[in-house]
């Protein structure tokens, strides 16, 4: 149906005007925060006969695509897995162009950003990065850390586990101190050492490019998240597939292991 909407779509194409449809969204059940697994750059560029490389910075243009898209319907926030604790396994050369590129991606694209109101932050351990790189992340974080708009939050050298791994150990170091006693340990502290504290919870994961899983993303904060999946690469991901999806998690009866609405009015 929102195919027929959107005539033909377009592959990566410019920003389309999605906002008829946009209203049609009841705004009450938007998501608060959508969380993406950007995968298949890779694919792309093989099915393009062309480098990974190429792959991932035409990645870069649908990020930029989605992160407008997520100005223009005020979402809450944004999470993008931009670089796992297991993506260091990949050869040295394919991580380092990596690397430059998100170093370029924030160098180019944080005035935009700032403008648009779109508050920044990274996930993971980002200690492991170059000092400069380090830098451009904390500038980009000082710079809109009082902006209003979209909580927009990269996850790079981010592992699901790792950042539980993090909080325990902090939490270990509280018991140890004797300012927290074991049985004081639950879910609502533990969440609070998360690195996504200031989130609320992801309310929609999508993956592009096929594969159904989480590979290691948000593990903890996806408890009780929707899923959509698309069988198209990252970087042919539009404004009109992000609204698709949103759409489609409009329409889902979240439960959160009660009963439907439906069923509790019987
Ligand atoms: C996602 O695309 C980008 C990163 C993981 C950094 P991939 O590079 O994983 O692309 P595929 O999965 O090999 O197609
Ligand atoms: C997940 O994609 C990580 C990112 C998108 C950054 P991968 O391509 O690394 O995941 P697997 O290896 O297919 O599970
Ligand atoms: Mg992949």
């Amino acid at each position: 149906m929102l195919k027929k909407l959107f005539g033909k779509k377009k592959a990566n194409n410019d920003y389309e005007n999605n906002s008829d449809l946009l209203e049609t969204i009841d705004r009450d059940k938007m998501p608060r925060h959508v969380a993406i697994i950007m995968d298949g750059n890779g694919r792309w560029a093989k099915e393009k006969g062309m480098l990974r490389s190429a792959g991932h910075t035409a990645g870069i243009k649908a990020l930029k695509r989605v992160l407008k898209t997520a100005v223009n319907i005020n979402l809450e926030a944004l999470t993008v897995y931009a670089f796992s604790t297991e993506n260091w396994k990949r050869p040295t050369a394919e991580v380092d162009f990596l690397m430059k590129l998100f170093s370029e991606y924030l160098e180019k694209e944080l005035d935009e950003m700032d403008q648009e109101n779109v508050h920044i932050n990274f996930i993971g351990r980002t200690d492991a990065f170059s000092p400069y790189l380090q830098s451009q992340m904390e500038d980009a974080k000082k710079r809109t850390a009082n902006n209003t708009g979209v909580k927009f939050t990269v996850a790079v050298n981010y592992g699901g586990q790792d950042e539980i791994v993090r909080a325990i150990q902090t939490l270990a170091n509280e018991v140890k101190e004797n300012r927290l006693s074991p049985e004081e340990i639950s879910p609502q502290i533990l969440e609070k050492h998360l690195d996504t504290a200031d989130l609320p919870a992801v309310d929609l994961v999508i993956r592009t490019s096929g594969d159904m899983r989480l590979s290691n993303f948000l593990i903890w904060q996806t408890a009780y998240a929707e899923f959509w999946f698309t069988e198209t690469n990252w970087p042919d991901f539009t404004e009109a597939d992000m609204i698709e999806a949103i759409v489609d998690y409009s329409k889902r009866d979240r439960r959160f292991g009660g009963l439907s609405k439906r069923n509790e009015e019987k």
